[in-house]
């Protein structure tokens, strides 16, 4: 698929790999409809963006579904299609954050709200004008976290353990429809986020999420395979 002329959903992409992947697609020429709760931050990011492309940018909780069906809503009827779904913003829970034995049922419910249930239900949302197209891409952000175990990491990491499946589960049932579905782990990058999950920690040695966003125009434009499991830090040079 060429970036040029397509249009892209990327959910957080007020700061952050969001930020950096919707810089790298407005250069290349991607029409983008972005969103994330902050408004000042999301004008912020849209007024710069707007130098490169078309740009719609609703403020909004990707857990709320009204926000959720009006941002696919108004990007169809701007732009006439959705050709790839980045499901970016995520969260990590309650900060620091508590093993598993301490996290509260609640917390860990807008875990999964965000970063399971919320993905899929924009997946919902755009795959059937993809499926009429018989063409598009799914993208789901997920972390190694997903797949080891690390002590205090539970809430999240099982909610990525999860959003994992589900893309398998996902590109199985979308197998000769024409649409991808991938799972991208970008990596340890020093973002917010992950300041928030490891608060008094120095993480300026780790690299910022314009290191693994180019790996995103690689997996739109280059690859091919209908489901993949990629980190973004090494794609730069083809997935491993
Ligand atoms: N940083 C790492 O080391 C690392 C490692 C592996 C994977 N990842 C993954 O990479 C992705 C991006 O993370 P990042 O590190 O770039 O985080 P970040 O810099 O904190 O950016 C997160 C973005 O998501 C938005 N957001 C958060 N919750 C939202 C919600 N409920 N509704 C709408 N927007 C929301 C934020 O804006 P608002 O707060 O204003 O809503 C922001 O734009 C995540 O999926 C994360 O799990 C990160």
């Amino acid at each position: 698929m060429n970036l040029s002329n397509s249009v892209v959903l990327i959910t957080g992409a007020s700061r952050g790999l969001g930020l950096e992947v919707a810089r790298i697609f407005a250069r290349r020429g991607a029409s983008l409809v972005i969103t994330a709760r902050g408004a000042d931050a999301l004008w912020k990011a849209s007024e710069e963006l707007a130098l490169q492309t078309e740009v719609l940018a609703i403020p909004g909780d990707i857990a709320d579904l009204v926000h959720a069906e009006r941002l696919v809503r108004e990007g169809l009827a701007q732009f006439g299609r959705i050709d790839v779904l980045i499901n970016n913003a995520s969260t990590v829970g309650p900060s620091p954050m508590p093993s598993l034995d301490l996290l509260a049922p609640e917390a860990f419910e807008e875990i999964l709200r965000v970063n399971v249930v919320a993905p899929l239900h924009l997946i919902q949302l755009v795959l059937p004008q993809m499926k009429v197209r018989g063409e598009g891409l799914i993208i789901n952000i997920t972390s190694d976290a997903g797949v080891k175990a690390y002590a205090g990491w539970g809430g999240y990491g099982t909610s990525k353990a999860a959003l994992e499946h589900l893309s398998r589960m996902l590109a199985e049932e979308l197998r000769g429809t024409g649409i991808r579905v991938y799972l991208v782990d970008p990596g340890d990058m020093n973002t917010q986020m992950h300041r928030e999950a490891d608060p008094g920690l120095d993480l300026s040695h780790l690299p910022g999420p314009e290191v693994p966003a180019p790996a995103f125009v690689h997996l739109v434009e280059v690859e091919t395979a209908s489901f993949g499991r990629f980190e973004a830090l090494r794609m730069v040079d083809g997935p491993s």
